[in-house]
């Protein structure tokens, strides 16, 4: 048996490096990077802001655009790795398999669609659902993410939502398929201290409920003490 499956690993990233191309010349963002994570672990990663933590995020993603960027290392999932796959088979993974949860809470949705439409993308893109399936499958994540009255909040567009609400959103969006992992990267930083508390809460629901692995980004060391394994 693999490594992998003997330890419960989802993932894992061996000697990972991201270098930038600036004025025909690449400089490091991400150097040497090796980490694992098990299922049902929050693996917090720490560092200053400019560190290289998002950049590290987006290169698991394979977000980069080669034309500017080189990457070097593993990033193995399911025994595969990802640094190897085409677009294609990123956005298999992308969504279904590993789920992020962006910086920004406000620019990673869409304001000009109702949250409803939103969720159903992802569901859209990966699931096979039917429209009933699809509007049951929201209630159950807003309702899942903590927001009080799913129904209307379905119906509603970003602008109308507080900072809490519109991350909770962004949470429910990253966990619709049912993702392995999740990438949470400062899911709570734009957020006020007791916002930043319940939205902590939820992601360890989650962890429990759905036995996901999750990468926690933060530059805040008391989220980390509370929160990461
Ligand atoms: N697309 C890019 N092109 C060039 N430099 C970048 C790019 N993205 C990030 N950087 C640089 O890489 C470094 C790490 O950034 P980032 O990963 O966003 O840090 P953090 O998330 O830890 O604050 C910074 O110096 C940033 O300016
Ligand atoms: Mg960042």
């Amino acid at each position: 048996m693999s490594r992998l499956v003997e330890d419960n690993v989802l993932l894992e990233l061996n000697d990972v490096s991201t270098s930038f191309k600036i004025s025909g010349q690449y400089y490091d963002a991400v150097s040497h990077v090796n980490l694992e994570v098990k299922k049902d672990e929050i693996l917090a990663i720490v560092g200053e802001s400019g560190c290289g933590k998002s950049t590290l995020a987006t290169t698991i993603m394979g977000l980069h655009n080669p034309d500017v960027t080189h990457i070097s290392g593993q990033v193995l999932f399911e025994g595969r790795d990802l640094l190897q796959f085409d677009e294609k088979g990123l956005n298999e993974v992308r969504g279904a398999k590993i789920g992020m949860i962006f910086q920004d809470p406000l620019s990673a949705l869409n304001p000009l669609k109702r949250i409803e439409d939103q969720i159903k993308e992802v569901l859209d893109y990966h699931t096979e659902m039917t429209a009933k399936e699809k509007h049951d499958r929201v209630i159950e994540l807003l309702d899942q993410v903590g927001i009080v009255n799913p129904e209307r909040t379905a119906n509603q567009f970003p602008h109308e939502l507080s900072g809490g609400m519109r991350q909770r959103v962004i949470i429910a969006i990253a966990i619709a398929c049912k993702p392995d992992i999740i990438i949470a990267d400062e899911p709570t930083t734009a957020l006020d201290v007791t916002i930043q508390a319940q939205i902590l809460d939820v992601l360890r629901g989650i962890q429990r409920e759905n036995h996901a692995g999750i990468i926690l980004i933060t530059h805040d060391l008391g989220v980390v003490a509370e929160t990461a394994d």
